[in-house]
């Protein structure tokens, strides 16, 4: 094969599993493979220049900064759509009798056809298709006149770069490019690690990162894309309703959203409505509404449009998941391992569906960046079951000293601008609004912490919290309330206080019938019998979740060789760094936490030890097996006990961090996986040699 059919060939497979990761979410081979296939492609057009062309998968990343964007005139101008704010069902009833009213038909006549679809929010993007190839990307810009912003566009993956089997002189496509939620959550989480700047909400994520200079910059921002209508079209047969028109570009590769249907009537369009509405939360992007078109496009030709909007189109709102309210406090929350997080005390208000009274700003740096004060009007909003935030402050009612400050009403509002504000700037106080304890902020870390230990009641409380939960020594009926209780009464200091405590002093408690109390001792005493991996978890040891906790306890077998480790040792457990046993060795290191450790023992906290040897020498210990097809003498449950007595994992499917593959009779497509990675297969007899090694 020549060089330029291996090229052409290698782009359409690179796109054919770009489109199956990227838009139909089911991969198609492993990350491996494609980033195999993708250097040889990269090779060939580094050897051949002359080949490289702007639809090849190589292109999407690497563009240069631009000093600015270009104007881009738009073929056919991008329009936008008329919004019904009544958010009831009679919305959509005046949407339907004014097309009825503007097509002349009367009571007798069928009901009008429409295609209904999601309103999505982002930015509305035009992409240039010609001959099949992405040549153009523009923003709507006034509408007449766009920028390009073709390099940032390429970036995204789901937006193809070639339209399959699809190759008309002229094809727009127009949609939408928005970050979904999870997206958007994962990428603030990772800045506010690294203690950078955050993304407001999703849409000025998408919005930034399409107008964003630098494709590299851009690239870092995931993005995702759903087209919802045509721009230019030349030499493509046009299909006669407009849910036709979505369908062809779906099959010609391009991002469709699953949710939209075509409706008969305004009932139809109200059924719609009302099962996006249900839908709402759990989609995982934003909407603020759902959008209506007339379905047949010679009907929408007869319609045409008033000014800048089409008759035939509306988008129906839903009722905001924003509001407005005022900062009535903010409050500091100190968390269990002394993370501090201010949170605004809100007047309630009502948002999507419930009454917020609080919400939280993070970190420092979160709540300066958007600058909240006490006594501001902030916009808070509320979006699937996240906890409630501040979107930002409307500085213009935020409240002024008066130069003329009459006593009796400090808080007037100062319109005369100028002034100095009310409130100063959120500052956090160098020591825990609880213990007094110096607070702490390492340089390179968002997230500042209280230095009290269990010394400070709030950690205190979180600990204990931690230790009864049923994930670690589960103490039923030890909840909030009354952790807080028996921290505030100093009845309880440690968890090993819980084992002392006697019914007489929990029977005094405010509230605490009898019958609850000896309940609550009943569950205290049955959590003495546990296992070592709950109680290592429930010690609440900074990085060691319940995953690490049972690693440890597989690992070592006894709690004295866990406490005795030291860095070392503790590193040789399966999926232990250095930051995780520094955290393990600094716990141990602590005099008060051994001897809590010693007291919850002589309370009769028991547990069984395992064989540490075993495991510790185990040559399959942390490694991670998939069994596939049969094997002759042992049955899957029988081998998945083998490695996990002996410290190792059995996962469903093959990945790069698959260590071994067990390999027997009729063994499927994970053999074929595990042969293209690169992974060991081994036979049973292999896997018997290998665990008695
Ligand atoms: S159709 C002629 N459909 O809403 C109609 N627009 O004000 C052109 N939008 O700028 C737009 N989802 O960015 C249409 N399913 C959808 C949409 C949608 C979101 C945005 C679009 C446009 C604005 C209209």
């Amino acid at each position: 094969m020549g060089a330029a059919a291996r090229v052409a060939a290698l782009r359409r497979e690179l796109e054919r599993h770009n489109h199956a990761y990227y838009v139909l979410d089911a991969p198609t081979i492993p990350d491996a493979e494609y980033d195999q296939l993708f250097r040889e492609l990269q090779a060939l057009e580094t050897e051949h220049p002359q080949l490289i062309s702007p639809d090849s998968p190589t292109q999407r990343v690497g563009g240069k900064p631009l000093p600015e964007f270009s104007p881009v005139r738009h073929a056919v101008p991008m329009l936008s759509i008329r919004t019904e704010t009544d958010t009831e069902p009679s919305g959509a009833r005046a949407f339907d009798a004014r097309v009825r009213r503007e097509l002349g038909l009367g009571d007798a006549d069928a009901a009008v056809e429409y295609a209904a679809e999601l309103k999505f929010d982002g930015l509305a993007i035009n992409l240039r298709y010609e001959h099949g190839v992405l040549v153009r990307a523009a923003t709507r810009g006034d509408g007449e006149t766009g920028e390009d912003v073709t390099q940032n566009i390429r970036t995204v993956h789901r937006i193809p770069l070639r339209l399959h089997d699809c190759a008309p002189p002229v094809l727009e496509v127009r949609g939408e490019v928005f970050m979904s939620r999870p997206d958007f959550e994962r990428y603030n989480e990772k800045q506010r690690a690294l203690g950078r700047a955050t993304l407001v909400n999703p849409r000025n994520g998408a919005a930034g990162s399409i107008r964003q200079l630098d494709p590299a910059m851009a690239a870092e921002r995931p993005l995702s894309f759903y087209a919802y209508g045509l721009g230019e079209v030349r030499g493509w047969a046009l299909p006669a309703s407009h849910s036709a028109v979505l369908d062809a570009l779906a099959e010609c590769g391009v991002p469709v959203c699953e949710h939209r249907a075509v409706a008969q009537g305004a009932d139809g369009l109200i059924t719609f409505y009302a099962r996006i509405r249900e839908k709402r939360d759990v989609l995982p992007f934003d909407i603020d509404g759902v959008v209506y078109k007339v379905n047949s496009l010679a009907l929408q030709q007869r319609l045409g449009f008033v000014t800048r909007e089409p008759r035939w189109a509306v988008a129906h709102k839903y009722p905001a998941e924003e509001a407005l309210t005022t900062v009535e406090a903010i409050e500091l929350q100190v968390g269990r391992t002394g993370a501090i997080t201010p949170v605004a005390r809100l007047a309630p208000v009502f948002v999507g569906g419930v009454t917020v009274t609080n919400a939280t700003l993070h970190n420092e740096g979160e709540a300066r960046r958007k600058d909240v004060r006490v006594g501001d009007t902030v916009i808070v909003r509320r979006a699937g079951d996240v906890i409630p935030e501040v979107v930002s402050v409307v500085m213009e009612r935020r409240p002024m000293k008066d130069l003329f400050m009459s006593p009796a009403a400090p808080e007037t509002v100062s319109l005369a601008g100028g002034g100095e504000p009310l409130h100063p700037p959120f500052a956090l106080p160098k020591t825990c609004p609880v213990c007094r304890s110096a607070v702490e902020r390492p340089e390179d870390e968002a997230i500042a912490r209280c230095t009290g230990g269990l010394f400070c009641p709030a950690q205190r409380k979180g600990a204990l919290l931690h230790f009864a939960g049923r994930r670690a020594m589960d103490i039923e009926g030890l909840g909030d309330k009354l952790v807080e209780q028996l921290v505030d009464n100093a009845i309880v200091k440690t968890p090993a206080d819980l084992y002392k405590l006697g019914l007489l002093a929990m029977a005094n408690l405010e509230r605490m019938a009898e019958k609850s109390a000896s309940n609550i001792l009943a569950a205290i005493e049955k959590s003495k019998t546990t296992t070592l991996a709950r109680f290592i978890f429930a010690l609440g040891i900074r990085n060691v979740g319940e995953a690490t906790a049972k690693d440890l306890a597989r690992h070592f077998g006894n709690l004295d060789a866990v406490m005795a480790a030291d860095v070392d040792r503790l590193q040789q457990v399966p999926d232990v760094g250095p930051i995780v046993a520094a955290s393990i060795a600094r716990f141990f290191a602590e005099p008060h936490n051994v001897e809590v450790i010693e007291q919850l023992r002589a309370a009769g906290v028991n547990w069984p030890d395992g064989a540490p040897s075993a495991v510790a020498n185990s040559p399959i210990a942390g490694k991670t097996f998939v069994l596939t097809g049969t094997l002759p003498a042992l049955t899957r449950d029988e081998a998945k006990d083998m490695i996990e007595a002996l410290g190792g994992k059995v996962a469903g499917s093959v990945s790069k961090k698959t260590d071994y593959v067990v390999a027997g009779a009729e063994a499927g497509s994970k053999l074929d996986k595990a042969q293209a990675l690169g992974v060991t297969i081994l036979d049973e007899t292999q896997f018997r040699e290998l665990i008695s090694s």
